[in-house]
C-alpha cells in the first residue's frame, strides 16, 4: 500500500472550484424555492458543509445515518436507517447529498424510502461517481467528479475511519 496523501486524485483547489460550480447550478435550478439538504453520514459531512455555504437559496439541513450490514447490504441493497432525519419532507424540495456513489445500492434504496414520504421533489447530489462499479442503475442529478475504480479517501471519505480529514481526494492501495 502506498503512503496516503502521496497520490492526489483531486486537489483541494479543484474541489473548491467544482463545489462552487455545483452550488451555482443548484442555486439557479431552485431559484425562488427553499431546499432541505439531507446529508448521509458520515462521509457526506465535509462536502455538505462546503456546498451549503456556497448556495444562494434558503435551505435547511438534516442528516441520515444508515446501519451497515457489510456484505449483506452490498449484495441486496437492503438498508436500515440507524438515525433518521428529524424534518418532515412532505411537500418539500429535497436534495440528498452524498460523498460517493459506487454500486448504487445505498442511494437507490434510500431514494425509494424517502420518496414514500411524499416530497414535492427529490434529487441527489454526489461529490464522486464511480460508474464502473454500478450493480443497479442509478444516476444522480448533480455529480462533482466521475472517477475510475480506485480506492479513494479524504474530503470525508475514509478507510477504516481514517483519513476523512484530508483536504484532497487521495488514492490508497496498489494502483
Ligand atoms: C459509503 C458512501 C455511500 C456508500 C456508497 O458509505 O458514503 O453511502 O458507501 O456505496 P454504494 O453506492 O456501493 O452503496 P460507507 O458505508 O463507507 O459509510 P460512511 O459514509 O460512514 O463512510
Amino acid at each position: 500500500m502506498n503512503e496516503v496523501g502521496k497520490e492526489i486524485l483531486i486537489a483541494k483547489t479543484d474541489i473548491e472550484k467544482r463545489v462552487r460550480e455545483l452550488a451555482d447550478t443548484i442555486s439557479r435550478d431552485y431559484e425562488g424555492r427553499e431546499l432541505i439538504l439531507i446529508g448521509i453520514l458520515k462521509g457526506a459531512f465535509v462536502f455538505m458543509a462546503d456546498l451549503v455555504r456556497q448556495l444562494r437559496i434558503p435551505c435547511q439541513v438534516d442528516f441520515v445515518r444508515l446501519a451497515s450490514y457489510g456484505t449483506v447490504t452490498v449484495s441486496t441493497g437492503n438498508i436500515a436507517i440507524s438515525k433518521d432525519i428529524e424534518t418532515s419532507i412532505e411537500g418539500r424540495d429535497v436534495l440528498v447529498v452524498e460523498d460517493i456513489v459506487d454500486t448504487g445500492l445505498t442511494l437507490s434504496a434510500l431514494v425509494e424510502r424517502l420518496k414514500k414520504r411524499d416530497p414535492h421533489s427529490l434529487k441527489v447530489c454526489v461529490f464522486l461517481d464511480k460508474k464502473d462499479r454500478r450493480k443497479v442503475p442509478f444516476e444522480a442529478e448533480y455529480v462533482g467528479f466521475n472517477i475510475p475504480d480506485r480506492f479513494v479517501v479524504g474530503y470525508g471519505l475514509d478507510f477504516n475511519e481514517m483519513y476523512r480529514f484530508l483536504p484532497d481526494i487521495c488514492v490508497i492501495g496498489e494502483n
